[in-house]
């Protein structure tokens, strides 16, 4: 039989997505509904780990009032952070290095002192890792998953991704026009890590010729080859999408940087195909980069859905006793799956999934070879 709770805390951890604030708007009220006391941590768990960083001591009062009115608002009212894992949490010397250090006991004894009986710990795959090591440390928690990379096992999807693939089809909508009307390839790159998902999704939805993703190392001769090819059906203009993780064949992913206690930054990678195409083509070639852009806006209307539903689904999976677990979509109701599931590994568009199928079937170039029923491309 399992203490019952009084009180919970929220936080968000890892890069921000449209749907956060409808989590914590759900969550918030389902949990107020039970008589529970919320409280927010500031910035992924630094509101615990920094408390002197923040005048309100690093934690914020979640009431009705607090979270009225924010469903269809990018960002987190709570803030968040990608380099506040508290197992190797990044500590600068005097000297200027960086060292990594555990602060995991450090964490729960704040937690113990602000009596804080559960936590819903709201994250990508690094904050489900994170979770499932507070779980095995005794914390009481539950997961709620969120990426606009939509790279997250065990749930069909993540909130975020949908307005991302919204946004990014309606950007690329609109770069059609300069591509037309100056007969230019434009290459676009999207965010995604080290999954293709944004990319499959916003290129195919909003029609462009060649799609470059990490699953399918790419050569630009098959994309080089369709642009010409295009050229000589009268076609003098052609637009790629391109995940930020893609990889040419033989080569590297293309890495900005990295900083202490961050995940390497991706990039690049837009910028040298789009030299690269002008160079094997002669046709004027320019690189989009969409970024955060993607990450910012109102959610669409799913991913307030989702989000609403994952954040009450949360508050019932601890008023049911649930522990070490992550709400996950498995259509048409929400589950939930162990944490360590859907921590194994990241899910990455399948090679046979339908959507390749489809986008293949029309002629969309991956950057390999072309599949035989498909001598023309698009
Ligand atoms: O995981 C979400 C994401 O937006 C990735 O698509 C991207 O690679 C990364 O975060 C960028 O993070 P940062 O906020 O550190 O630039």
């Amino acid at each position: 039989m399992t203490a019952p709770i009084k009180r919970i805390a929220l936080s968000t951890g890892g890069g921000d997505a449209p749907g956060l604030n409808a989590v914590i708007h759900a969550a918030t009220l389902a949990a107020r509904n039970r008589g529970w006391e919320v409280l927010g941590i500031r910035d992924g768990l630094n509101g615990l780990l920094l408390p002197d960083d923040y005048p309100d001591g690093g934690l914020i009062e979640l009431t009705r009032d607090r979270v009225r009115g924010i469903i269809h608002h990018g960002g987190t009212i709570i803030g968040t952070t990608n380099r506040g894992n508290p197992t190797a949490y990044p500590v600068r010397q005097s000297d200027g290095s960086w060292v990594e250090v555990d602060r995991t006991d450090e964490l729960l004894g704040r937690i113990e002192e602000q009596r804080i009986d559960a936590l819903i710990m709201i994250g990508g795959d690094g904050s489900m890792a994170i979770g499932q090591h507070l779980y095995e440390a005794g914390l009481r928690l539950v997961g709620v998953p969120k990426t606009i990379d939509n790279d997250l096992e065990k749930t069909t999807s993540t909130f975020g991704f949908d307005s991302a693939v919204d946004f990014a089809s309606e950007c690329i909508d609109r770069l059609f026009a300069t591509a037309t009307s100056h007969g230019r390839i434009i290459v676009v790159e999207v965010m995604g890590r080290y999954a293709g998902w944004i990319a499959l999704n916003a290129g195919m939805a909003s029609g462009v010729h060649a799609i470059l993703i990490p699953e399918i190392p790419f050569s630009l001769d098959p994309v080089a080859a369709l642009i010409v090819e295009r050229e000589q059906r009268g076609a003098k203009f052609s637009i790629v999408c391109v995940a930020e993780g893609a990889i040419p064949v033989g080569g590297e992913v293309s890495i900005v940087g990295k900083s202490p206690g961050q995940a390497e930054r991706l990039g690049g990678i837009g910028a040298k195909v789009a030299a690269e195409l002008e160079r094997m083509t002669g046709r004027e070639a320019r690189t989009v980069v969409l970024g955060h852009l993607l990450r910012g806006g109102s959610p669409t209307s799913f991913d307030r859905l989702l989000g609403l539903r994952f954040g009450a689904a949360a508050v019932r999976a601890l008023d049911e006793g649930h522990n070490g677990v992550m709400v996950a979509l498995n259509p048409p109701t929400v589950d939930y799956v162990p944490l360590v599931e859907a921590t194994h590994r990241q899910k990455t568009v399948p090679l046979d999934c339908d959507s390749l199928l489809t986008a293949r079937d029309m002629g969309i170039n991956f950057g390999d070879e072309m599949p035989s029923h498909s001598t023309i491309g698009r």
